[in-house]
């Protein structure tokens, strides 16, 4: 970035040019986003503030950004911020980006009608955007959130305060059931709901992904085995033991996994009934299923 007096307008028009140049996708976008970060500024108080100069104290800070943008690091991660639900997250490292497809999972349990107070588990919470969504909207509710990452967990319990929630989450660490099974000393734990957006992603599709999810975003939180399905497996089979009778079982799966899905829950004979509901795009990317 050449030396000189810099305007907001410049230096978004030279960013977005220099993103270009370097195969960024949405440019302008992630200039505003980063600039906004900042200077504290919404991207529209940004078009209103166009002539305002940029000084040194912002330009050096702006030229970091701009660098690790450019080796991929996801502008989430730059800035620690992600809304979900209309809610504000903090993000880091230790935890996956949460999707905007990822919404329907909450929308639909949140449409589904229930009594007043529900028990619900959420498994692999990462940064507890679906844990944290839900326990605000439904304050009545008990929720149980876990992850094996200790790191993760400790993202998801820093967003549950600051969302004044932490008291109504109980946040646990392990493999999947593995904590529920710690707690299960009496062998009758057993929830409303199970959710989960799990890792679904086949370890062989690493080289196709882009270098932002690859290179930052945990592994852990991303692959599930050759076939992308080792932990979906698992949670078809081992959830029913963990719910009341119309216990439901919500997931995310990938785009291509939902006839397997099916294979996997018609394998099982302790669902009664479920059904794959298609996102915006008509693709089936969320599971829900009922036992009996
Ligand atoms: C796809 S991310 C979802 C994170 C968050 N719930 C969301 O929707 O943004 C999957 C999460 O599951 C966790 N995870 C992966 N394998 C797990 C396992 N066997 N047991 C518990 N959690 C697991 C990962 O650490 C990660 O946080």
């Amino acid at each position: 970035m050449p030396d000189k007096m810099w305007r907001v307008v410049d230096l978004l028009d030279w960013t977005v040019g220099y993103f270009q140049q370097n195969g960024i996708p949405n440019p302008r976008l992630d200039a505003e986003v980063l600039l906004g970060h900042l200077l504290e500024k919404s991207r529209l108080q940004l078009y209103l503030h166009f002539e305002m100069p940029v000084f040194q104290e912002h330009l050096t800070p702006f030229r970091e950004l701009i660098k690790k943008r450019i080796a991929h690091t996801p502008v989430s991660y730059l800035t620690n911020h992600k809304e979900f639900m209309s809610l504000d997250f903090y993000v880091d490292e230790r935890v996956l980006i949460p999707r905007p497809e990822t919404e329907q999972l909450v929308e639909t349990i949140l449409m589904t009608e229930t009594g007043d107070f529900q028990r619900l588990l959420e498994l692999g919470t990462g940064s507890g955007v679906i844990a944290t969504s839900l326990a605000v909207q439904q304050p009545e509710w008990e929720i149980v959130a876990t992850d094996i990452s200790e790191s993760a967990l400790a993202v998801a319990r820093k967003n549950a305060e600051t969302h004044a929630c932490a008291a109504q989450i109980e946040f646990l660490s392990g493999d999947l059931f593995e904590p529920i099974e710690a707690i299960n000393t009496n062998g009758d734990t057993r929830f409303d709901w199970i959710v989960c957006n799990p890792p679904y992603i086949k370890n062989t599709e690493r080289a196709a992904l882009s270098p932002d999810v690859r290179d930052y975003e945990p592994e852990v939180a991303l692959f599930a085995g050759d076939d992308g399905l080792a932990v979906i497996r698992r949670l078809i089979a081992e959830a029913p033991k963990y719910l009341t009778p119309g216990g439901k079982l919500i997931l995310e799966i990938g785009a291509a996994q939902a006839d397997t899905v099916r294979t996997l829950l018609d394998a099982e004979s302790a669902y009664c009934t479920y059904e794959l509901l298609e996102d915006y795009a008509g693709k089936e990317r969320v599971v829900l299923a009922s036992i009996s």
